[in-house]
């Protein structure tokens, strides 16, 4: 993989390294980029052929459409019918950042990466240098998180490298600041559906909104994606709170902790921390590295800690619930 892969910041718009990945995207190519979220795995939106390379190196289902990034608030009505949005005025403002606004697409978003859909998923993610270089391309980037399909997402450069093959470009910047995916919304007039609850909260939206409601299960409106298995490890991750966790420890030792700093400190052997309650961001950006690392260990199993369900920390647990099973 090496000579595929350009070291880049975030907070830097360097044009000449945009570049190279601009000219793959112009000729039909893929390119892995870091976003504030997690890493995707890009192609011309416009482009049928390319968005399909997509599907075939993430092994992802043909029926689950792609988000497409952009890099500037002013082309956002080139591919979305903006008009059909009440709230679009007041949503705008929360961009850049992990919001991805499904609405009526256009034309200019290709049958592959809307999945066939009447309509687009559509976010300006928050860092410099991929904005310059979805800016340079000069289309829509649609993208994935550059994972295999059913893993979690990739947060670190390190995790695409082993597990995507056939890339023409990997960005490596640092690791993601969130490191969770984007809260994804359906706005309908005054309310909305969180279709998937990320680092804007129910709180958040409903400064906007006079109803803010979560797409269940069989809700008709709901992301096609949220269907799959999601975010696993490949190893058993048991879930529990930090009391019945230290619990568990006491009786059984063939299992990895994956715990908070401050239940960290009771733990005397092997363990994962994942950061401070008192920093959720260190806790969301370190969660998908910290399975990885569990799947990469000599152990069988792993256990980690619940956190209490409050704002961020709902979306949050939303991915540990998906990757684990209570105890
Ligand atoms: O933070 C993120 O959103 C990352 C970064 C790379 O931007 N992207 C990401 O993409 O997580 P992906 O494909 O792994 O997840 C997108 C989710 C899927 O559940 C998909 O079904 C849903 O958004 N989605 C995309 N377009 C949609 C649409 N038109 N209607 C409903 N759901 C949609
Ligand atoms: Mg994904």
């Amino acid at each position: 993989m090496t000579g595929k892969i350009v070291d880049v910041n975030c907070k830097e718009e360097d044009r000449a390294k945009a570049e190279k990945g601009a000219d793959i995207i112009r000729k039909g190519g893929t390119v892995v980029f870091p976003t504030e979220t997690v890493y995707g795995l890009g192609a011309d939106a416009g482009n049928d052929g390319a968005c399909s390379k997509i599907y075939k190196i993430k092994s992802r289902q043909q029926d689950n459409p792609l988000i497409v990034h952009l890099a500037d608030k002013e082309s956002v009505g080139k591919y979305a019918h903006i008009e059909n949005v009440r709230k679009y005025k007041e949503l705008e403002k929360l961009w850049p950042g992990p919001l991805t606004i499904v609405m009526p697409k256009r034309e200019t978003v290709g049958n592959v990466a809307s999945a066939g859909l009447d309509t687009v998923g559509i976010r300006i993610p928050d860092c410099n240098f991929t904005r310059a270089f979805i800016r340079m391309s000069g289309t829509g980037i649609a993208a994935p998180s550059a994972n295999r399909s059913g893993k979690p997402s990739a947060t670190m450069a390190e995790h695409i490298m082993d597990e995507l093959d056939g890339v023409d470009l990997i960005y490596r910047a640092e690791r993601s600041r969130i490191g969770i995916e984007s809260t994804v919304i359906f706005p309908e007039g005054d309310s909305c559906k969180i279709l998937r609850p990320g680092a804007y909260t129910e709180e958040d939206l409903l400064k906007i909104f006079h109803q803010v409601t979560y797409s269940g299960k069989d809700d008709p409106v709901r992301s096609p994606g949220m269907k799959y298995r999601h975010y696993s490890p490949d190893k058993t991750v048991l879930r529990a709170d930090a009391q019945s966790l230290l619990d568990y420890l006491k009786e059984h030792r063939d299992v990895l902790p994956i715990v908070t700093t401050e239940t960290a400190k009771f733990i005397e052997g092997d363990k994962i921390v994942l950061g401070s309650l008192s920093n959720p961001y260190e806790i969301s950006s370190s969660l998908y590295d910290s399975l990885r690392k569990l799947d990469a260990s000599n152990y069988s199993k792993g256990i980690i800690e619940s956190l209490p369900e409050r704002g961020f920390f709902i979306s949050v647990m939303n991915r540990i619930k998906k990757a684990s099973v209570e105890l």
